[in-house]
């Protein structure tokens, strides 16, 4: 079957965690964006898969709906659903799945499945100026840290991923421990701005250049705060500012240390960070250090499309649409890779 190349209309799903997500994309370009955050998991300190599976059974219509509107197109000129496939929590991505599926049958069109993390590379590829291939980028998510070398929109290679903990979970988790709300990675961030990065010294994981690991910083997090404080209860309080930013210092420097051994060796002109934790200001700031340093272009996409959303869905469709890189009615969800 031969696919038409221009005009192409699709409409993604993105509902792989707590956030439900819907994109409209005309042929490369992003007509509507809208996320629905939910805000119950805020009091267990952490998302609930049970409390999100639901949420997006709630909001699924609406956002679709709401997503429909603001573009201004009519469903009967829509090519093809997209919905993220995996990773990510299994009832979670049911709902969108299902959802998905549902409004492909209705209107008789293919159905695309967007794996979340490529997704979040191709973020790159929504606004100028593009990445030119092949280009090495670090993705770093609540879920997520990985090092890739893409060849082109819809190949790439794994350089590094994490065994255990994701940078943002690591900034997450950190934050819990000096009593931030969740998730406190942004907040940590904004304090670290006026604390000394050097005035506490954190252990930078050493486990080769194809893995992080950030369960050994989370530990001695732990036992800094508890002896700490067994000394000083007041300790968090008057050093909060300095410890922020001596965590944050250890993370960004663990993830741009290894990120600098693959620019190099892969001797690429182009790198790029995506994902939510590249909000994080001493990340942007050093990225774009290191890259000028390596004489290497830097890129970082929109806020709107680093944090989860369902804009990169649409675009990985796009070129997979153009690709006939197309899903069945019975394409299982997974969880992990
Ligand atoms: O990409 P994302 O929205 O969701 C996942 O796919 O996981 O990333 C969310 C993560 C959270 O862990 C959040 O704390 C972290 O990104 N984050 C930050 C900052 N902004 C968001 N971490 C550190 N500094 C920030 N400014
Ligand atoms: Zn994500």
């Amino acid at each position: 079957m031969t696919q038409k190349q221009d005009s192409i209309k699709i409409l993604a799903i993105e509902s792989s965690c707590d956030d439900t997500a819907v994109a409209i994309i005309n042929n490369g370009k992003i007509l509507a964006n809208i996320v629905s955050g939910q805000i119950e998991h805020s009091k267990y300190g952490g998302v609930i898969p049970e409390l999100a599976g639901r949420a997006h059974l709630r909001n699924i219509g609406r956002v679709t709906e709401e997503a429909i509107i603001k573009s201004g197109i009519h469903v009967s000129e829509l090519d093809a659903i997209a919905y993220t496939q995996g990773p990510g929590l299994m009832g979670s991505l049911l709902v969108g799945a299902q959802f998905a599926k549902g409004l492909a049958m209705g209107l008789k069109i293919p159905i695309i499945g967007v794996d979340h993390l490529k997704a979040h590379v191709a973020a790159h590829y929504i606004d100028e100026p593009i990445p030119e291939f092949p280009f090495v980028n670090l993705l770093v998510s609540g879920g997520h840290t990985q090092i890739a070398l893409l060849e082109n929109e819809l190949k790439q290679d794994v350089l590094a991923s994490t065994d255990d903990d994701a940078a943002g979970e690591a900034f997450d988790k950190a934050a819990k421990m000096l009593g931030l709300d969740y998730p406190g990675g942004p907040l940590l961030d904004k304090l670290a701005e006026s604390g000394d990065p050097h005035k506490f010294k954190f252990p930078i994981s050493q486990v080769g250049d194809t893995r992080f690991s950030f369960s050994g910083l989370k530990t001695s997090i732990l036992y800094f705060i508890k002896e700490n404080q067994a000394r000083n209860p007041d300790f968090i309080e008057s050093n909060l500012h300095d410890i922020c930013a001596s965590i944050r210092y250890t993370i960004v420097k663990t993830l741009l240390d290894k990120l600098e051994i693959h620019l190099v060796d892969k001797k690429v002109e182009h790198a790029g960070i995506s994902g939510g934790v590249s909000a994080n200001l001493l990340l942007r700031r050093e990225f774009q250090k290191l890259c000028d340093k390596l004489g290497v272009q830097a890129h970082i996409p929109a806020f709107e499309y680093c944090t989860d959303n369902a804009g990169m869905i649409a675009i990985t469709a796009h070129y997979k649409y153009l690709n006939s890189e197309f899903g069945t009615l019975q394409d299982q969800v997974f969880t992990r890779h």
